[in-house]
């Protein structure tokens, strides 16, 4: 008999296929409440593969008496109750490392189309501008420039290294100072960003580091100034945001997570100063086939209680 496995979103098809082949697999595309869950199927349910943006709450884990493995496909933890998994002696993995080349690319890649008014620019010459109205209005450079991280994990470090091809100066800040690293630590995340030209949000999400990019940054950060977000909606006062940006306290802004995703506040949309992208950080078929494989693997792992390849730390 092939073991039960609950999984929730959306995974590639060759994950889907391999899920199929070694597990009898019940699947929602939605997140659903925990009494969504047929009292039959719950009873046998012993292992859950979920998307890091849905997670498993302690309710989820309550309806799942059998349950023996939590695999995560991505690396956030903050809609994940990990004390709860870990006090029950669940076996607890994600997909670190990874994803972070991936999110660090997009995020570099919304710096330029920003600074560079690539999507901006693409509307001007298919809506025929260039020939009525001549070149575009200039754009900012990156090089020479400041970009401050918030948040050097993987995806931070990641950016950093980027940012240094683009000849720009980086600065980070974060829960300690990493002895490791070639780039200056700053430990006040608002003299960070009146540093920065470009502030890079790269930590994690959850209480902690709920609105860490707060009114005060945003205002230093300043008219000249771009916030980049890949990383929770949550770390930053998006009231704040739209307000800076809407008056111009803030230049511009590039956002690919949101405090309410996907029904991000439409006001944002009026603005013609941020980029607004669909949370796709580790949206490419190669790297996402690869966090597939090994959230299966920690899957199997768990169930057939061996070491996982990639386990959530105690
Ligand atoms: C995941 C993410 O890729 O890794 C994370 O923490 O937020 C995402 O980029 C997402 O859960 C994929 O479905």
């Amino acid at each position: 008999m092939k073991p039960d496995i609950l999984y929730f979103g959306h995974f590639p098809d060759a994950t889907v296929a391999e899920l199929n082949r070694r597990y009898n697999v019940h699947h929602y595309f939605k997140m659903p409440q925990p009494d969504d869950i047929p009292a039959d199927i719950a009873a046998r349910i012993r292992g859950v593969a979920t998307e890091a943006n849905r997670g498993i709450s302690l309710a989820m884990l309550d309806r799942l008496p059998k349950l023996e493995a939590v695999s995560v496909f991505g690396v956030g933890l903050d809609l994940v109750d990990v004390k709860a998994i870990q006090e029950r002696g669940i076996a607890l993995g994600n997909t670190p490392d990874i994803i972070g080349p991936e999110v660090a690319d997009l995020a570099i890649g919304m710096m330029l189309a920003s600074a560079r008014q690539i999507i901006f620019a693409d509307h001007y010459a298919r809506t025929g501008q260039w020939a009525s109205k001549g070149p575009i209005p200039l754009g900012r450079s990156v090089a020479n420039k400041t970009c401050g991280v918030i948040g050097l994990g993987g995806i931070g470090r990641a950016i950093a290294d980027r940012a240094v091809a683009f000849r720009m100066r980086v600065l980070y800040t974060g829960t300690r100072e990493k002895k490791d690293v070639p780039y200056a630590y700053v430990s006040d995340v608002v003299e960070l960003a009146r540093q920065s030209d470009y502030l890079m949000v790269a930590c994690k999400g959850g209480p902690e580091t709920r609105h860490l990019v707060s009114r005060a940054v945003i205002d230093a950060l300043g008219p000249k100034g771009t916030l980049i977000n890949v990383a929770r909606g949550s770390v930053v006062d998006e009231e704040a945001l739209i307000e800076a940006l809407a008056s111009k306290r803030l230049g511009w802004a590039a956002l690919d997570v949101f405090e309410n995703s996907p029904n991000f506040d439409k006001r944002l949309l009026d603005l013609p100063n941020v980029i607004l992208q669909p949370h796709h950080g580790t949206a490419a078929i190669e790297t996402r086939l690869e966090m597939g494989q090994l959230m299966i693997d920690n899957l199997a792992a768990g169930l057939e209680k061996r070491p996982l390849r990639t386990p959530v730390a105690a």
